[in-house]
């Protein structure tokens, strides 16, 4: 099939209109067999729970084109799982594990135009997204759900792929509450993120790095992403709290860095450990491996690169993980699935 009329190797990490997503609703006490929907706009009841209180989870999954023209996705059961819990926090109808991979093969096959060409550089990235859709005005859950699946080509997160950022410390805004759920992908987490991010972006560096809501003292995560740190001796450490999204990405990670011959520490990473590192990245699916240049806090900046280059570890574990995704490399981890496609 002849690929859309894109100029893939400029894709912003933003939308771009396809030619359909699909639509699952849950009325009545159970969930429908979805339809294909060309319009990519919505009509929602007025009063609907995601308009007024917050009832909205989402994902996102990344799919590749392999050398020989085969689409690949990247470790989506684990989304799937991770979107059961963030609906079952915030007392959703979650969608069916089996039905969210269906869902996903048949909007990539419908789509697979809009699959960037092997070695663009961009993705199709893949956003479910499930609503509370029925119209009540008291603040109780909803009873009719629809889970939304679109994709989209995308480029990188963070303009420059591998060029490293400047992140600032954030002191005195939290994403997350201590015992709230930071741990799970609801949208309500992004709004109270925006003023950091914008606070952080209007003086020059490219997110915030959070810490935890409880003492303030511990790293959690950049905005869209999470963190690791590389040490002089060569242990990879990521933070372990209750208020971070847990990244499917930075659970590869962990393999692929003990697979390389480092020792991995997931554990609650102290804030002042930023200046012992030799290296610190953030990752994610949007984000992949963002290298980190400096961080920012309390007036005091370390500096991990002194040019606009990755160092040595980030840019061997985004080559590592991206030839994996790719299909470049050997998956040895059965983290790719071939979609297939008549
Ligand atoms: C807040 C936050 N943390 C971490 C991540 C990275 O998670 P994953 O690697 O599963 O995409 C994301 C992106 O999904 C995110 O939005």
């Amino acid at each position: 099939m002849e690929k859309a009329d894109l100029n893939w190797q400029a894709l912003p990490f933003d939308y771009t209109k396809t030619d359909c997503h699909l639509e699952y609703y849950f009325i009545n006490g159970q969930w429908d067999e979805g339809k294909v929907v060309e319009d990519d706009r919505l009509s929602l009841h007025i009063s609907a729970t995601c308009l007024h209180y917050g009832q909205e989870c989402f994902e996102g999954i990344k799919a590749f084109e392999d050398p020989e023209g085969r689409v690949l996705i990247f470790r989506e059961k684990d989304n799937a799982s991770r979107m059961v819990r963030s609906a079952e926090k915030i007392l959703m109808q979650p969608f069916p594990e089996e039905k969210f991979i269906e869902a996903i093969d048949k909007l990539v096959g419908l789509n697979r135009r809009f699959i960037p060409p092997h070695g663009s550089g961009a993705s199709l990235y893949i956003r479910p997204v499930l609503l509370g859709i029925s119209g009540i005005i008291g603040v109780k859950p909803s009873t009719d759900y629809m889970l939304l699946v679109f994709c989209t080509p995308v480029g990188p997160y963070f303009k420059g792929g591998l060029k490293p950022i400047k992140l600032l410390v954030e002191e005195s805004i939290d994403r997350a509450a201590a015992d709230g759920v930071g741990d799970v992908k609801v949208g309500g987490n992004y709004a109270a993120g925006l003023r950091a991010s914008f606070r952080a972006k209007s003086q020059g560096y490219a997110e915030t790095l959070y810490l935890d809501p409880k003492e303030k003292k511990y790293i959690d995560e950049s905005g869209p992403a999470n963190f690791f740190g590389i040490t002089q001796d060569n242990r990879y450490i990521t933070p372990d709290s209750d208020s971070i999204l847990p990244s499917i990405t930075n659970k590869s990670l962990m393999v692929l860095a003990k697979d390389q011959g480092f020792k991995v520490e997931h554990r609650p990473m102290h804030i002042e450990e930023i200046f012992t590192l030799k290296e610190a990245g953030c990752c994610g699916t949007a984000a992949v491996i963002t290298p980190v240049k400096s961080i920012t806090y309390k007036g005091k900046t370390v500096t991990y690169c002194e040019k606009e280059e990755a160092g040595p570890v980030c840019k061997s574990l985004y080559d590592n993980l991206t030839a994996i995704q790719a299909g470049l490399k050997e998956d040895s981890y059965g983290w790719t699935r071939e979609i297939p496609m008549d």
